[in-house]
């Protein structure tokens, strides 16, 4: 089976990517991270890239300067994946269909629950706690029009401490992030992902 040219996303610290990379130097998963696109020039995932001889590009911040630097590079690495690790940006509408049901994003929550437009990083977790939930945990998911509106493709749950904090629980979540996130790209790798409207069930399983 051909080797799957993995497009990253990053924003921040990029530990889900180095998750994913480090599957992929195991052997574990069937691709490869051809191209890091940041929409911020400080993030650590861009330091991370280079260590590992991937190619960086920062992302114009002008959403139309965005989008033609996004679909070149795209293009250009030949990218089969599209996967948001830890992105805070808005993938236009004309990316987002280009790559339908091949753009991947990890959320730090139980989509539908704590998700959607400014639900991202501390303030999903300050939610869930000021909701009073009991359990939270980390959902992988395809892109579609809106903000965490994709099919479901898998989840972890995590249960919520009387004592937690915003910091607290996030460590719980992302150390299942960085189970599900290489997991689900795996199977992706493998063509095992099949999607029937919004339901993902995985071939072979
Ligand atoms: C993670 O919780 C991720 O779900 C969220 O940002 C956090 C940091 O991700 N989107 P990373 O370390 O930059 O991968």
């Amino acid at each position: 089976m051909q080797i799957k040219r993995i497009a990253v996303f990053v924003s921040g610290g990029g530990s889900n990517m180095q998750a994913v990379m480090d599957g992929i130097n195991a052997g574990r998963i069937n691709g490869r991270i051809v191209s890091v696109l940041s929409s911020s020039p400080n993030a650590y995932a861009l330091i991370r890239a280079r260590e590992a001889g991937v190619e960086t590009v920062v992302l114009p911040k002008d959403p139309v300067q965005r989008e033609a630097v996004t679909l070149e590079t795209l293009d250009r690495c030949g990218a089969d994946l599209c996967l948001l690790a830890g992105y805070l940006g808005i993938i236009s509408p004309a990316v987002v269909k280009k790559y339908n049901n091949r753009m991947i994003n990890i959320h730090p929550s139980l989509i539908p629950s704590f998700c959607g437009k400014g639900y991202y990083g501390h303030f999903v977790h300050e939610a869930v706690l000021d909701y009073g939930a009991k359990v939270s945990g980390c959902t992988t998911h395809f892109v579609a029009e809106g903000i965490d509106t994709g099919a479901i493709i898998m989840q972890k749950a995590v249960p919520v401490m009387p004592d937690d904090t915003p910091e607290t629980l996030a460590a719980r979540i992302l150390v299942q992030e960085h189970i599900i996130l290489p997991e689900t790209v795996r199977l992706f790798c493998l063509d095992r992902l099949a999607v029937s409207g919004r339901k993902v069930t995985i071939k072979g399983e």
